[in-house]
């Protein structure tokens, strides 16, 4: 449905559109798929403020439930999350521009039932307004809400990190920067930078192929973008592909028939930097047949090739054909623990079962693909998680029971001067979040 129709107000048919969104995720949908905009007559700024809000509501919906319940004497469904993505607006605007919030809010209320709920947002969002101070400080008393996350997941976190665990989680809670992968077969980071230069568009480099912008903006505002001179990407994520091709530089230098496997590619951001970077056979499995295609879309865009399947990595009779791979990179299905600023919906979406569940399913992973790899080949293991179940401890129990692995040290990524060193050259490497990149780990083995 477009819960924008009929709408006029720009920041009414954007709190509208969050506010959709928003109740999908409370439903357990993800919020990329939540707020697809495609199908709704949504101008660009329109969309951009959608995006913008719901994402905002997002890092704080513990919080906004807590304040909806003080405030309304009972739930109704009809405006339960309009209030809400209408009362995280007005934390942050609360003096600036409270009363066009309100009336935006009232505005979008209208559309609904003839009308009969703009008195309740109206009445709800005034006595916020007149009470702020004392709902937010009571209850912000409670330390799930003051952060905004659940509380398995504050514990987790302090339990794994207890020097760093609230840093983490605040960092979590920002806004994302955002970095765009130069892609190397169509530009060279100096030419791409200058084109931004060009378009007005201010940014750094801050990894050997990788411009950070001061600001983010739509993709449609790049240079180049569709004619695929850049994708974005994480800092920290592209690490992978810099992490593998230096590990084969010094084994295998110049193989042009280099076998490589992307396990679990979709959609295909790893798979590109890779292509990218070496030439090689690729093939790209996914298990989510409609993600595969997100691949090819992606891979297209940028000139690039690889077989792509839809096929469960795990069970290799399905997608094998016996010949093995001199690379392989598993970034295996995870909590997601690393990129919450990116994700804010995973915090709620994950359940604390996820965890053990998704520490199986890696070591199916891990088992199965040891089995494709090459004697003397390599696996590179990442996730883009926080906990040590996924991680460390993941792969110190694997290599327990694994006679043929070893952990091989990280290969020294050299980033340009000035530029964040995500340290990524031990054995055991977690990188943390912060404001340069996303929470991601690496684990490189060795087959004998
Ligand atoms: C972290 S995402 C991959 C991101 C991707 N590497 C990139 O850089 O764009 C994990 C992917 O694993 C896929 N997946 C989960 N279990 C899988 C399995 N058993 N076999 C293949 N793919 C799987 C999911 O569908 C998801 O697309």
């Amino acid at each position: 449905m477009n819960a924008a129709a009929g709408l006029s107000g720009n920041l009414a048919i954007a709190l509208a559109a969050a506010a959709a969104a928003v109740a999908q995720v409370a439903q357990g949908k993800a919020l990329d798929r939540a707020l697809d905009l495609e199908g709704q007559a949504l101008a660009g700024p329109e969309r951009a403020a959608a995006q913008d809000i719901a994402y905002t509501a997002c890092r704080r919906l513990n919080l906004l439930d807590a304040l909806a319940l003080r405030l309304m004497k009972k739930p109704n469904p009809s405006v339960d999350y309009l209030i809400r993505v209408a009362l995280s607006e007005l934390i942050d605007h609360a003096t600036d521009r409270a009363h066009i919030v309100v009336d935006q809010a009232v505005c979008a209320a209208s559309e609904i039932a003839a009308g009969a709920f703009k008195g309740l947002v109206n009445g709800v969002l005034r006595s916020f307004l007149r009470e702020q101070e004392t709902l937010l400080r009571e209850l912000r008393a409670d330390e799930a809400l003051r952060l905004a996350y659940p509380r398995w997941w504050i514990e987790r976190v302090r339990e794994a990190w207890p020097d760093r665990w609230e840093a983490i989680l605040e960092q979590g809670n920002r806004p994302p920067s955002m970095t765009l992968r130069v892609n190397l077969r169509r530009s060279t980071v100096a030419s791409y930078a200058a084109e931004l230069a060009a378009a007005g568009l201010a940014a750094r480099q801050t990894g050997p192929v990788a411009l950070t912008l001061a600001r983010p903006v739509p993709v449609s505002r790049l240079p180049g973008f569709a004619e695929g001179l850049v994708s974005v990407q994480d800092l920290g994520a592209q690490w992978a592909a810099h992490l593998l091709c230096g590990s084969l530089v010094a084994a295998r230098p110049g193989d042009a028939r280099l076998r490589l496997l992307d396990a679990c590619a979709a959609p295909g951001g790893k798979t590109a930097h890779l292509l990218e970077s070496i030439d090689c056979e690729m093939l790209a499995l996914d298990q989510d047949e409609g993600r595969v295609a997100a691949i090819r879309i992606n891979l297209k865009r940028l000139g690039l090739s690889a077989q792509c399947r839809a096929a469960d990595a795990a069970v290799l009779d399905t997608w094998w054909d016996g010949a093995p791979f001199d690379l392989v990179l598993l970034d295996a299905p995870c909590t997601a623990s690393g990129v919450v600023s990116r994700h804010p919906d995973a915090k709620w979406l994950k359940r604390v079962g996820d965890l053990r569940q998704l520490a199986r399913s890696q070591r199916r992973l891990l088992d199965a693909l040891w089995h494709v790899l090459k004697p003397g080949g390599k696996l590179l293991y990442a996730t883009c998680s926080l906990f040590p179940q996924e991680n460390n401890q993941q792969i110190e129990a694997w290599l327990g029971q694994h006679p043929d692995a070893r952990h091989l040290a990280l290969p020294l990524v050299s980033t340009p001067p000035g530029a964040p060193q995500p340290l990524l050259h031990g054995v055991v490497d977690q990188l943390l979040p912060d404001a340069a990149h996303d929470g991601f780990f690496y684990a490189l083995l060795g087959k004998d």
